[in-house]
């Protein structure tokens, strides 16, 4: 492994945090989510803290039992804008889906976010797999996974296509002559995709970055090769080491596959960090959380996971045996049933056990200990092949977050993992190269 191999972290924001019950800890301001003042408090944490980019996920509808959890989510492109201007260094990266979005909204609203931000914008290209997300857009159900991918990929193609619509220097912009941009650098691309069409050219000019950082988390077969194909950065539920390297060396070898240098597709499994002065501290911090975990929800929302009921199930019995780790239930995420069922087995769970696991991590790495404990996980993960970086799931917003930065965070600048480095765009700064065919105006 090279030697100057840096770590990349994201920090990754859903709601007030990734723990279904932060909102009830007694530090939470449970009313955050709508207020500026929050996110941008956040931003500056992040940004301070060395993070290479704030990450916010979204889903297009209040979801199944709201009335128990917060699930209301503003649109992740307007808190991105207003962030915008208020942080100087780290990357944005937002999420919006290829199954409700037109590429044309799409292109425009992330080119405009990389002139923004010059060149710190990010798109997480996502499917969306909930079916109140279908009945919010008018359709009766969510169209099945095959479908959903085969349109990421036409939508997906359309927008590189509209962002490669204009070349880098084709605004002239010659006052005495009046020719403001060059035609011939400026082209429609008549897509003609099997569920979207677009004649363009954008009407946005080439942003800083040629072309936003593109980041992708399905882990099915589909969602790989979705991933192997078009994304910078994969991000992965995984919760065992030898997975998380299997899972590595596939993508890799799936992007070389496609013609792409392997390392042109970074892989960041999520972390979700409880970190503190001692062990001890950090496990009570967990048992805290989990106190508040309203049990009937994360239920309805492990059903949903695994496509099966389980609301008549024992609780203290392990998960029923006729579960099974391939997800072939699911039209949902394959991947997710698939660690979720693994933890499970592996750890021999009761349902109460992966419910708390779940709610806490969602399946996702937990790591709970101090700074050196958790700097010794993620080093592990960097150095054998499980990860090129971390998307940092701190579960209560801004305390867990604020305990990575000065805990975590010193310890893998320490050991030299890490460091506090934010020059250039955002894809100079993950060492990614440029958008093919893209060349910055001198
Ligand atoms: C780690 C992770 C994070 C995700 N975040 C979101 C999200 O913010 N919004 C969303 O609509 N879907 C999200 N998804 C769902 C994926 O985009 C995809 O639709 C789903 O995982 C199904 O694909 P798969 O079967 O290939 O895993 C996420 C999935 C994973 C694994």
């Amino acid at each position: 492994m090279s030697k100057d191999r840096r770590m990349g972290l994201n920090a990754v924001i859903f709601g007030l945090g990734s723990h279904e019950a932060g909102w009830r800890m007694p530090e939470s301001n449970a009313l955050a989510s709508t207020d500026l003042d929050y996110w941008i408090d956040i931003a500056r944490r992040a940004e301070d803290g060395g993070f290479d980019a704030l990450f916010l996920g979204d889903v297009l509808a209040l979801q199944q039992s709201a009335d128990r959890h917060l699930s209301d989510a503003m649109d992740p492109l307007i808190i991105l804008s207003a962030l915008a201007s208020v942080t100087s260094r780290i990357g944005l990266i937002g999420t919006a889906s290829t199954s409700f979005d037109h590429p044309f909204h799409l292109a425009r609203r992330f080119a405009s976010l990389d002139h923004i931000t010059k060149g710190r914008a990010g798109w997480n290209i996502v499917t969306s797999s909930n079916a109140l997300e279908a009945y919010n857009f008018g359709l009766d159900a969510m169209p099945d996974h095959a479908e959903r991918y085969a349109r990421a990929a036409d939508v997906t193609q359309a927008a590189m296509a509209l962002w490669d619509s204009w070349q880098a220097d084709a605004r002239i912009a010659e006052k005495q002559s009046g020719r403001y941009l060059d035609p011939a650098k400026v082209q429609p691309i008549d897509h003609e995709g099997p569920f979207v069409r677009s004649r363009g050219p954008l009407n946005v000019p080439r942003s800083p970055q040629g072309r936003p950082i593109l980041a992708q988390a399905g882990a099915s077969e589909a969602g790989r090769d979705f991933a192997a194909r078009y994304a910078d950065m994969v991000f992965t539920v995984q919760s065992d080491l030898g997975d998380a390297q299997a899972f590595y060396r596939d993508m890799k070898a799936r992007a070389l596959r496609h013609g792409r240098a392997p390392e042109s597709l970074l892989i960041y499994p999520g972390i979700v960090p409880i970190a503190a002065q001692t062990l001890g501290e950090a496990e009570d911090r967990l048992v805290q959380m989990n106190s508040f975990m309203v049990i009937e929800h994360v239920l309805t929302k492990l059903s949903e996971f695994l496509g099966t009921d389980l609301s008549e199930a024992n609780l203290d019995a392990p998960l029923p045996d006729t579960i099974s780790a391939n997800g072939s239930q699911s039209q949902s995420s394959q991947s997710r049933v698939a660690v979720l069922v693994k933890i499970a087995r592996r750890d021999h769970l009761t349902l109460r056990q992966l419910l708390m696991r779940l709610a806490s991590g969602r399946g996702h790495l937990l790591a709970v200990g101090t700074g050196a404990d958790i700097a010794d996980t993620m080093q592990l993960w960097f150095e054998t092949g499980a990860a090129d970086g971390f998307n940092v799931m701190s579960p209560v917003m801004p305390a867990d977050l604020e305990s990575f930065v000065n805990l975590v965070v010193p310890a893998l600048v320490a050991r030299a993992l890490f460091a506090m480095d934010h020059h250039g765009t955002l894809r100079q700064r993950l060492g990614l190269s440029r958008a093919p065919g893209f060349t910055a105006p001198s």
